[in-house]
């Protein structure tokens, strides 16, 4: 059976004592979700280089930079030299995923590919094919912040993707992004989900370790 992983969304950590939370998670989890926000792209701002190259030093988790960001190819190298194992870009955000995808490869990186709820599902449907990338990214929320309701027009995206990915043997990562909790993780991974973002329902809880550890117990995952 397919394993599922959790990626903790840091967006929900509490930023006066960001490692120590990170550390709480770090027993329980292999990824890390990072959320790059700029203002543009989505209505808010987050975090960016320096704090991820800052948590880098202190942390072996897998980095998931997750970027909603404008003009992303202007920032690949930084993102990739400040410490990200993969790069997730926008579909909306470009006119040339594919040369994006060989970029973010070239440094060396995992490449994924995002989905706005607002972006009929076809659009991802050029990199469902086998080795066209690495991640693909339904965000189940619209972006830009956390605490939402997860809208569940996300699962039949997730089905559709992963029977595509199934049939073309590929072997990228189905990710799922915005309003996770007891619930909807449930959901979102029996439509074929296999690496599923939580922000508030991990790092929003008083103990986000034992929040990750609960999350799993609900997946049946050890
Ligand atoms: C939203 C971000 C999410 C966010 C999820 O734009 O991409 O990663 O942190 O937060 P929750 O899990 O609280 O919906
Ligand atoms: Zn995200």
């Amino acid at each position: 059976m397919r394993r599922v992983e959790i990626s903790p969304s840091l967006l929900a950590a509490d930023f006066g004592y960001v490692m120590r939370d990170v550390e709480s998670v770090t027993p329980y989890c292999k990824y890390l979700h990072l959320d790059v926000m700029d203002g543009h792209f989505v209505p808010n701002v987050s975090f960016g280089i320096p704090v991820i190259k800052a948590i880098r030093k202190h942390s072996n988790l897998i980095f998931d930079t997750h970027l909603m960001i404008s003009n992303p190819e202007e920032y690949i190298e930084s993102f990739a030299e400040a410490g990200s194992d993969y790069i997730t870009f926008h579909v909306e955000c470009t006119d040339d995923p594919k040369s994006l995808i060989e970029k973010i490869r070239a440094c060396g990186k995992k490449a994924g590919i995002s989905i706005h709820p607002n972006t009929p599902e076809e659009a991802l449907y050029p990199f469902l094919y086998k080795d066209a990338v690495d991640l693909i990214l339904v965000m189940s929320v619209i972006p830009g912040f956390g605490g939402q309701t997860y809208m569940h027009e996300a699962s039949s995206r997730l089905k559709s993707y992963r029977e595509k990915l199934d049939f073309y043997g590929s072997e990228a990562i189905l990710s799922v992004d915005g309003g996770i909790n007891e619930r909807t993780i449930v959901e979102a991974s029996n439509s074929g989900a296999n690496l599923i973002v939580a922000g508030s329902a991990v790092f929003g809880k008083a103990d986000p370790g034992f929040a990750a550890k609960n999350l799993y117990a609900v997946l049946g995952e050890d």
